[in-house]
Parts: C-alpha cells; sequence; structure tokens
C-alpha cells in the first residue's frame, strides 16, 4: 500500500456531482432542482460547494462535524467497512486448550514468558492506544466520518482490552502478580512513556490554526499508529503466532491473529487521516518536521529492540532473537516507506512471511464463517455514487 503525496502534497479536489442515478434531477443555473411528487427542491450548489470545502481533517465546519453528508473522505468509510468485516468477539474463542497447556506444564519458562510478556505488555497498550486515538485523534478531527472511523478504531481496543481478561480469566493467571511484574520491566515503561510523552498538552486541547501544534497534531498520528502500533506491536504478535504455529496456545494465538488483522486497518486508518491532514495543511510537511518524524521513529525502533530482547532473551522456542530484531527494522521501513519518509535500515525482505499470509488470508479465517452467518450484512450504500448525496 502505497501513499499518493511525496514532498509536494497535492491540494485536496474538492470535487461535487449532481448526476445521481434514480433520482429527478435537474440543473437550472446555479441551482439543482430535485421533483419528489408534487414537491420540489431548489439547492444552491455554490452553497453545496462550500459545506463540502468546509468539511476539513482539522479547522472544518461544524456542521460538518456532526453531519457525515457530503461523504468527502471516501476512504475513511471504505475502511471502517474493512474494520466491521473483521468484527469478532474474545469470549466465543475456545480457550480448553491452552488452558490445559498453560496449567499441565506443557509449555517450557521460555513459552510461558511470552505469553505473560503478550499479556502484560498489551494490557498497557491497547489502553493507551484507545486513550489517545479518543482523546487526541478523533477530539481534534472535524469531519464526521473521520471521526467516525475512528471510533470504531477505539471501539476495537476495547475488543482487544477483552481479549485479554478472557485469556487471564480462561488461564487463571494471577491478574495483580501480572500487573506487578510489568509495571517493573524498564523495556515496557521506557516504550510507553515514550509513546505518551506528547499526549498531556494534546489532550488539554491546542490550537490547531498554528503550524507547530498542527505538527504536534501529526506527530501523534504518526506516534500511535505507525510507530506504536504499526511497528512496536509486531515483534511480541509475531512470537505469540510462531507459538500458535508449534501448536502451542492456539486460542490466544486466534485471538492475536484476528488482532494483528484489526491492527493493520488501524495502520491504514491513521495513515491516511494523515495524509489527508498533510494535503489540506501543507504548512506541516517541512523538511525539518519530515526529518523530526523520522528520528521518533528511529528511536521507537531502538526501544522495541530492547523490548525484543527481553521478551525472547536468546534462541529457542523454534525463534531467533536476530529475526525479530530484524522484523522491527522491516516494520518501521514500511510504515515510513508508506508516508513517502526515508527508510532506517534498508530492510526489504520480511524475515517472517508466513505472517502476511496469517494477516491477509481473511476469508479462509473469518470470524463469522465458522460461526453466525447471519449476522453478516450488505452494505447498503454499496453503489452509491456517495458525492452525490448532499
Ligand atoms: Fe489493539
Ligand atoms: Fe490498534
Amino acid at each position: 500500500m502505497s501513499s499518493t503525496f511525496s514532498d509536494s502534497p497535492p491540494t485536496s479536489a474538492d470535487s461535487l456531482s449532481f448526476t445521481a442515478e434514480n433520482v429527478a434531477a435537474r440543473e437550472e443555473g446555479d441551482f439543482v432542482v430535485y421533483q419528489m411528487g408534487a414537491k420540489s427542491f431548489r439547492l444552491d450548489k455554490a452553497k453545496a460547494r462550500a459545506r463540502l470545502a468546509g468539511k476539513r481533517v482539522i479547522n472544518g465546519l461544524r456542521s460538518a462535524e456532526l453531519n457525515v453528508l457530503p461523504l468527502k473522505y471516501h476512504e475513511a468509510y471504505r475502511i471502517y467497512k474493512q474494520m466491521k468485516a473483521n468484527h469478532w468477539e474474545p469470549d466465543v474463542i475456545d480457550m480448553t486448550r491452552d488452558s490445559q497447556q498453560w496449567n499441565t506444564g506443557a509449555l517450557s519458562p521460555k513459552e510461558r514468558w511470552i505469553i505473560e510478556m503478550g499479556v502484560g505488555y498489551f494490557s498497557a497498550a491497547e489502553g493507551i492506544v484507545g486513550d489517545s486515538v479518543l482523546h487526541v485523534i478523533e477530539d481534534n478531527l472535524t469531519a464526521a466520518e473521520l471521526k467516525h472511523a475512528s471510533l470504531r478504531h477505539i471501539a476495537e481496543e476495547s475488543i482487544h482490552m477483552d481479549s485479554l481478561l478472557h485469556i487471564i480469566g480462561s488461564l487463571n493467571i494471577d491478574l495483580d502478580e501480572v500487573t506487578a511484574k510489568f509495571s517493573d520491566i524498564p523495556s515496557v515503561q521506557r516504550k510507553n512513556a515514550f509513546i505518551t510523552r506528547h499526549m498531556p498538552e494534546l489532550k488539554m486541547g491546542i490550537d490547531l490554526t498554528q503550524t507547530a501544534n498542527k505538527q504536534k497534531f501529526a506527530k501523534a498520528i504518526f506516534g500511535i499508529t505507525q510507530v506504536m502500533e504499526g511497528t512496536q506491536f509486531y515483534a511480541l504478535f509475531a512470537m505469540i503466532l510462531s507459538l500458535h504455529r508449534q501448536n502451542k496456545m492456539t486460542g490466544i494465538g486466534q485471538m492475536f491473529q484476528y488482532t494483528l488483522r484489526d491492527e493493520s486497518n488501524h495502520i491504514e486508518l491513521g495513515r491516511y487521516i494523515l495524509t489527508q491532514l498533510i494535503a489540506e495543511n501543507p504548512d506541516i510537511w517541512t523538511p525539518e518536521f519530515r526529518a523530526e518524524l523520522v528520528e521518533f521513529m528511529r528511536e521507537g525502533v531502538e526501544l522495541e529492540k530492547e523490548f525484543v530482547r527481553d521478551c525472547l532473551p536468546e534462541d529457542g522456542v523454534g525463534m531467533t532473537q536476530a529475526d525479530f530484531l530484524t522484523y522491527v527494522e522491516y516494520n518501521a521501513d514500511r510504515r515510513l516507506a508508506g508516508l513517502d519518509l526515508p527508510a532506517l535500515s534498508g530492510v526489504k525482505t520480511n524475515p517472517f512471511a508466513w505472517l502476511d499470509e496469517v494477516i491477509f488470508l481473511r476469508k479462509e479465517k473469518n470470524f463469522f464463517e465458522t460461526r453466525v452467518t447471519e449476522y453478516q450484512t450488505s452494505g447498503s450504500l454499496k453503489n452509491t455514487a456517495e458525492d452525490d448525496l448532499i
């Protein structure tokens, strides 16, 4: 997936069409007239264009914040539907086998450690993402469809938190012990502090007409969706899914598969919001700011490598530490490339090609295919030319 802007962001094209099918409409000069039975409605095209133009990622019209129409950011709606297609519920995933393996000594200490790190790290990280997307990103967006997709993102973080509680409950892990253990691991503390250090100021509400503040906002989106979700989550995901491949803790593995697919959508949504923000506010995208983002990612990668060394202190259980360190670099470069930012390491090959299959074989492992198919509903706006719905 490549981005659509480069060093010189394109201006956003505010196109407006009045040629909807199945609607009796005719143009009369600056007006379009809709005929519905005995009634006709004359709509001012200039006003409609102004409403569309007034819908912006930030600093948009208040009405655009509340009204999803006219739909301007179509891609956000598409990603929303993509997120919805991956809907899943943790508590229906069978954990019997996991509980058996966990409580009968079937796992080695290294394998148990990876599972504990997974539960310990993500129990805080999911909360950090959900809270930041709500209070830092969503709160500042002024286009209803962007807010709508972000709210789905936040809801999915709640599902991920729920999955961790389902794991803890099923395995009978001592919650207090896990909490105490993880609050003391320096690499976890450093990762969390690194990503949240800019958040308090943004949560207070800042003047987003100022370039420096817009850059802070852009950096927060980048930090949450590209550095944290896009880079700092993946090595531990890969470790747990590697256990899953070896038929160990398969219930947890299944949940992490679904989570990983959710994360790939969150990364895509974050990148889309960021690219639209920059297209509308080219003053953000200075060479200095681009360098600042790359530096931010560099720091995130270093912290993540330290964390990987804590999760897998030495090779074993079918895993090689060096592969995970390479994987961190590979993911960081992918996120940077998605925003036309220069690579940090130049790693071009995914050391875990099998993981891509896990993420993208959506149909083979669709949550509802093996469950209640009636949940799947058809998209009612499927064939609508949304620009016409003003
Ligand atoms: Fe998550
Ligand atoms: Fe996420």
